[in-house]
């Protein structure tokens, strides 16, 4: 791919001043399957290069994952975060896998009716704004953690091109400044420290300099762990809390631990789908709807014709259904993942599909079956020299997350909490509703629908797949697999190309308008669906490995997302 290695190299000489040279040698993994390439896709051009950066050196797909997390934290302040949480996919070129669980936990003191007013009713966006939102963020341990186990370079290496672009600043794209302008004119007011650094109109063009959070970055490098859960920014970040009512405590923080889990692992045809597990949400309903569409010929059927939107949202619905009643946190209660996944169990699923006819989602209950119940977001996509992979989500939950800022630390905390259940049956942010499985306990994690995705073909690595976007993260993930593997669209393409949504609840299809055809819309209002047209969804970052062993990136075009690889 000669125009990655001029562009890449010529643009790394340039920003980052790194060695170009470096190209880590290709003997030094045993038994590797090495790539004579190496990318990184992410929501920032400059985290992308930070990324690649440390490939270059020879740093494997876990180093360029900590690497970037921290990247984005300074130049991509909505989504990229170390006051949010997150969870990373590896697969190793051997074909061993694993996965990482960073999600937040609510604090100690949080009680199940935590934003319902007397009546019983949810407190509007209490879950949402300022302090009362925030969970205990889990970015930190969870690089850390996964800095310890698989970490070949310098933990000072990973933090400290971050903590340089924080200083030194950082010239802002036009989403970047109409994103601050966003922040200052609807989340700036949470905050009593105003953080000054931000105040003010922003344009494309402008630089912008974080030197708290540069100076937290710093305590990480030098402190680890300790840097963000003890210390200086500890106490920061409870006196921020103690401003506002905020729940989190010093047991709180220095209590905080990622967890290793299994992914959730299923086949779709001759693929391998490698995906996170609860307490996320996206493997098992990614897995779901894959197995419930697979017996139908969806290449036959074609590209965003009827017929495929059709399928695809009818198994999308029975999906979300289920979600609403058995996922939550897998330390907190008990979860059928085995049932959920079974195939005979979706294959039944399927059985009052019709494929001329929407299924009113009324119609539509979770699975029933004998189990007995114990009672703005960002994603990148990693391939190193040596064939390993990562694919990581990170959020804050909504954009600029509860907006509060730690004052005189610098980053931004996230409103995770409103990922729980607040009320059996009331919709969240995303619309999406569910129980007790979800409800909200001390030290618990909201469920999630983040899907950071690994796949894989003939036992070799094939696409590492991930996106923002709440509940369209799992359907946006769907598509874009889909997209490639039965509609044949280059991986770009597939990334680029229209998607469309269901959630079961509320009943409409949301779709991006202007990307679809009319007629389409027409026969699959015949067939008794309705629309919620959206102007733009998800940013989907993705690589596909090709057949000669080449990565192929898909840059979502609906944000700054950029590839850098060599
Ligand atoms: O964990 C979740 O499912 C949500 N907090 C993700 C939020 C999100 O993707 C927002 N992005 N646009």
């Amino acid at each position: 791919m000669p125009k990655i290695v001029l562009f890449s190299i010529f643009f790394s000489c340039l920003v980052l001043n790194s060695s170009c040279v470096n190209i880590p040698p290709k003997t030094t993994f045993e038994n590797s399957n090495v790539l004579d390439s190496a990318m990184v896709v992410s929501a920032h051009p400059l985290a992308s290069e930070i990324g690649k950066s440390i490939l270059l050196k020879g740093g494997n797909a876990v180093d360029a994952a900590i690497a970037v997390q921290f990247a984005l934290t300074v130049v991509h302040p909505s989504a990229g975060n170390i006051g949010g949480g997150g969870f990373m996919v590896v697969r190793f070129n051997d074909g061993s896998h694993t996965s990482l669980d960073f999600r937040e936990t609510a604090p100690a003191l949080a009680s199940k009716d935590m934003y319902l007013d007397d009546k019983g009713n949810v407190i509007d966006r209490l879950s949402l704004d300022g302090h009362l939102a925030v969970g205990v963020p889990g970015t930190v341990d969870g690089m850390y953690s996964a800095f310890k186990k698989y970490g070949t370079l310098k933990w000072e290496e990973l933090l400290q091109p971050s903590i340089d672009l924080a200083n030194n600043g950082f010239v802002l794209t036009k989403l970047e400044a109409e994103g601050l302008n966003y922040y200052n004119s609807n989340k700036l007011k949470f905050n009593s420290i105003s953080p000054t650094y931000l105040e003010g109109t922003w344009s494309q063009g402008d630089t912008l300099k974080l030197t708290d959070l540069g100076n937290t970055l710093a305590l990480i490098r030098d402190y680890q762990r300790a840097g963000f859960y003890e210390g200086e920014t500890a106490e920061k970040f409870i006196q921020e809390m103690n401003r506002n009512g905020g729940l989190i405590t010093k047991n709180d923080l220095i209590n905080y631990q990622s967890k290793w889990r299994d992914p959730v692992v299923g086949m779709y045809k001759n693929f391998k789908v490698i995906s996170m597990g609860p307490p996320s949400s996206g493997g098992a309903c990614l897995l779901q709807i894959l197995k419930m569409i697979e017996s139908f010929n969806l290449k036959k059927m074609g590209f965003h014709s009827a017929d495929a939107v059709h399928l695809i949202v009818e198994a999308e619905k029975r999906a979300f259904a289920d979600r609403s009643k058995y996922l939550g946190d897998p330390d907190f209660i008990r979860i059928p993942l085995e049932k959920l996944l079974d195939s005979n169990y979706l294959i039944d699923r399927m059985r009052n599909y019709s494929s001329l006819r929407a299924t009113i989602s009324d119609s539509i209950y979770p699975g029933d079956f004998d189990f007995v119940e114990s009672d703005q977001t960002t994603h990148y996509s990693i391939v190193d020299a040596y064939g390993n992979a990562a694919s990581v989500t990170t959020t804050l939950n909504s954009s600029y997350g509860s907006g509060v800022v730690v004052g005189g630390a610098g980053f931004l905390l996230n409103n995770e909490m409103d990922d729980f259940s607040s009320k059996p049956g009331a919709p969240n942010l995303y619309g999406l509703v569910g129980g007790s499985a979800n409800a909200i306990e001390p030290n618990k994690r909201m469920l999630s629908s983040m899907t950071p995705t690994i796949l894989e073909k003939d036992k070799k690595l094939f696409m590492v797949v991930g996106t923002p976007g709440g509940s369209t993260i799992i359907t946006g993930v769907l598509q874009t697999i889909l997209n490639v593997i039965e509609f044949d669209l280059s991986m770009q393409d597939a990334v680029s190309a229209g998607r469309f949504h269901h959630q079961w609840k509320p009943k409409e299809i949301k779709i991006e308008q202007n990307k679809f055809d009319s007629t389409l819309i027409f026969q699959l209002m015949q067939m008794g669906h309705s629309f919620n047209f959206v102007g733009s969804m998800n940013r989907v970052d993705a690589i596909v490995v090709a057949k000669d062993g080449s990565l192929e990136p898909g840059a979502d075009p609906r944000g700054d997302d950029a590839y850098s690889g060599f």
